[in-house]
């Protein structure tokens, strides 16, 4: 890492702290589906990636590209609308870049939503996935280069990269909201091919219960600069070879269509909970 990553860290957070009267606490990262909570927040400012220094620039079309701050459940928040993965050729550290943001304009949780394939034989698409730890199979990692020590430690501690509390709350919401709510391990993968059949069951050896593309980079950051981290997968498909059916795309973003309402209502519910705490 080189030292230009603090200075264009600080640039974004300047700009930001110019164009805006709030001082967010919760941030969110939202995967396939759910980027129309982002519509639902309240007073927003939007904040266009291109315009942000050094932001990285969204490729995939549909995605909207920008930072929507405001109230959300009376809770001051920051969206982001589209996001950012290594299969599209981001380095982990651009994919890192606005969660190192966040934190620095006084973010300290962080909400990270994905479509993620099931691998564990008990889910069916459409089930929502609490995730409690991740396995790293993309062998990169945000952090490599030189430390920020005022961001975080050189060797940051991943034990914990899951906040106990917001998933507890989680847990607790769900169960007094009748949401179905299961719990497990995801495993980042490259992309943008799906995985093979031997792939999954390899991952389901190693303890996997979703996989997806996304997610791990964003959390390491997360979890690094101190933050509170609640990752949350909608699991759009059984992962390749689970059914003896062919992985669709369509498919992905179908089911997360149809789980976009219970999947909304469960993140307001949880950033009202945790907003004042
Ligand atoms: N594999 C990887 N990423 C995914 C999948 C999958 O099966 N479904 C949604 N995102």
């Amino acid at each position: 890492m080189k030292d230009i990553f603090y200075k264009n860290i600080l640039e974004a957070k300047n700009y930001i702290n110019q164009n805006i009267s709030i001082k967010p606490k919760i941030g969110l990262i939202l995967g396939s589906g759910l980027g129309a909570l982002g519509d639902e927040v309240e007073n927003k400012i939007l904040l266009n990636y291109s315009d942000i220094p050094n932001f990285p620039v969204s490729t995939i079309k549909g995605h909207k590209g920008r930072l929507v701050f405001g109230n959300l459940e009376n809770s001051s928040v920051a969206v982001m609308q589209g996001r950012f993965h290594f299969y599209e050729g981001y380095s982990m550290k651009e994919i890192a870049f606005p969660v190192l943001v966040m934190n620095s304009i006084g973010i300290n949780k962080i909400i990270i939503t994905n479509a993620s394939g099931g691998i564990n034989t008990n889910f069916k698409p459409g089930d929502l996935m609490i995730i409690k730890d991740h396995i790293n199979f993309v062998f990169d990692n945000p952090l490599i280069g030189k430390n920020i020590d005022s961001f975080g430690p050189r060797f940051p501690d991943m034990s914990y990269a899951y906040s106990e509390t917001l998933i507890n709350i989680t847990k607790n919401l769900c169960e007094k909201n009748d949401i179905d709510i299961k719990e497990g391990v995801y495993i980042s993968m490259t992309g943008p091919a799906y995985e093979t059949p031997a792939e999954i069951r390899m991952a389901r050896i190693l303890g996997a219960d979703a996989v997806g593309m996304s997610t791990v980079p964003e959390v390491i950051a997360a979890s690094y600069a101190g933050m509170e981290v609640l990752g949350i997968s909608c699991i759009t498909n059984m992962a390749a070879g689970v059914l003896n059916k062919p992985l669709d795309h369509v498919e992905v973003v179908k089911t997360a269509e149809t789980v976009k309402y219970v999947f909304s209502k469960l993140i307001k519910l949880i950033i009202k909970e945790i907003g004042n705490i």
